[in-house]
């Protein structure tokens, strides 16, 4: 298993583009369901995610067509008998559940495996069958799949409330937009999720001939058509990995340019930043301010911060282990209240081994600010957790080791040789040189 050894104490500086995002990359290429036509997505991240979501596609009969550009992907359905999304895949990659609407849509039938829970947390897909119900799907749990059915081979256009305990869904609203856009009449979400890779998959389906309008807001509505066409789309970039570069910045007391950076997805984020002292300045003006450049500096002592995760526009629960990694060298006392995922908090004792003086109550933890972190051999344990650890490395006294990088390989492209270009020490080694890795349990 692949294992991250940093030499902490290093400040970054230079430059780094900002790449396509995966949580939009996902479901955007789920829409390839819903045409017979070839859709193209460039700005397409190279993730394990992204290869297992194709894979699956593949086995739903969509086949990859080559490109020269290894960043752009075309996919095309070419055999549209095959509606079985196995648990081999689905247990893999949870947003595998996204072909559940689009197939249902498109051929009237779908049968996917039921995602459990995982590291983060239990996650329930109860709102995205809710909303598809709504839209007079026939849904039955069969060997631990979702069996649905449109009766008569369509779905009717209905009003809709996908809001939840925790506010909404965001793939359970792509799920059901998406499966709208084919329905007879008119369909409307109420307490849609307002991500804006929400915004990303409207744009694309709109592309495609779909007519769907308020997206981003709580209410989207979406007119059905008889059929979608192909097209061409760039994915938006990743909101999650600017948020977690310009922590790197911030926690080395370093100076990065970011371009590609969607700032105007990252307003809360931003907030939090600038009380923290780290100053996040765009370059230029009159750009979109979906792709910006931006430069991150940051103050010599950080200052601490309080901040609560909530659904888009609110603080995102992607950036909140990050966030709490560089809040552990803040000058103070720092409160952090997760109201997502109330449950995703693993990195919290794994920063604890590297000095990081953390008090969890429920879902607030209290971050006592410390004058250094201390290098350890830690464990990584989601994607974003990960991220939070590799932070604490790369600001820590002496050599990090952060066992089971594959977490992180499924949500950042390389991040080792991207954070190594502007100054940082970070090897890659398969752990058996250093003695294989920890055990759990
Ligand atoms: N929820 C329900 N019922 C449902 C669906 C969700 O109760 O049917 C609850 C969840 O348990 C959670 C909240 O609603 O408490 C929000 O979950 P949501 O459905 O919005 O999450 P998701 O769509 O499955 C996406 C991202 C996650 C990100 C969340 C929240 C993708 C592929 N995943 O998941 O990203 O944390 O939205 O913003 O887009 C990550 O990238 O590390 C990651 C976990």
């Amino acid at each position: 298993m692949d294992t991250f050894v940093i030499e902490g104490g290093r400040r970054l500086s230079g430059s780094l583009r900002v790449n396509g995002s995966k949580n939009a990359a996902l479901p955007l290429l789920v829409c390839s369901l819903l045409t017979d036509q070839p859709v193209t997505l460039k700005d397409v991240p190279d993730l394990a995610d992204i290869r297992n979501m194709v894979r699956l596609l593949g086995e739903l009969g969509c086949e990859r067509i080559t490109t020269p550009e290894p960043t752009t992907l075309t996919l095309k359905v070419h055999d549209a008998t095959q509606s079985h999304a196995r648990y081999d895949i689905v247990r893999t990659m949870r947003a595998s559940i996204s072909a559940l609407g689009p197939l249902l849509a498109r051929r009237g039938y779908a049968r996917v495996s039921m995602p459990g829970g995982c590291s983060i947390g239990e996650r329930p897909v109860d709102l995205h069958l809710r909303g598809l119900r709504a839209l007079g799907a026939d849904i039955t749990l069969n060997g631990g799949d979702i069996v649905a059915r449109a009766p008569r081979g369509r779905l009717q256009g209905a009003k809709i409330f996908l809001g939840g305990q925790f506010g909404s869904t965001v793939l359970g609203t792509a799920n059901v937009m998406s499966a709208a856009t084919l329905a007879t009449g008119t369909t409307i979400i109420e307490s849609a999720a307002c991500e804006p890779e929400i915004v990303d998959v409207a744009n694309l389906l709109n592309r495609m001939g779909a007519r769907i309008t308020g997206a981003g807001s709580p209410r989207i509505t979406i007119q059905g058509v008889d059929r979608l066409n192909g097209a061409e789309h760039v994915v938006m970039p990743d909101r999650i990995e600017a948020g977690t570069l310009m922590c790197a910045a911030a926690i080395t007391n370093g100076d990065l340019v970011l371009e590609n950076c969607p700032l105007d997805a990252l307003m809360a984020a931003r907030e939090v930043l600038s009380t923290a002292g780290v100053h996040v300045s765009e370059m230029g003006s009159g750009a979109d301010p979906m792709r910006t450049t931006c430069r991150v500096t940051c103050e010599r002592v950080l200052r601490p911060a309080e901040f609560t995760t909530q659904p888009h526009p609110g603080f995102p629960t992607d950036l909140q282990a990050q966030f709490m990694a560089l809040l552990t060298l803040a000058d103070g006392n720092s409160i952090i209240t997760e109201r997502v995922f109330p449950e995703r908090f693993l990195h919290v004792a794994e920063l604890s081994r590297m000095g990081a003086h953390l008090l969890r109550q429920g879902a607030t933890v209290v971050v006592q600010g410390v004058r250094k972190l201390v290098g350890a051999p830690v464990m990584a344990s989601d994607l974003r957790a990960s991220a939070g650890l590799v932070l604490a490395g790369m600001a820590a006294q002496g050599t990090t080791i952060v066992h089971r990088v594959y977490h992180l390989d499924r949500g950042y492209e390389k991040l080792e040789d991207r954070l190594c270009a502007v100054g940082a020490s970070i090897r890659r080694v398969d752990d058996k040189e250093l003695g294989g890795s920890p055990t759990e349990g």
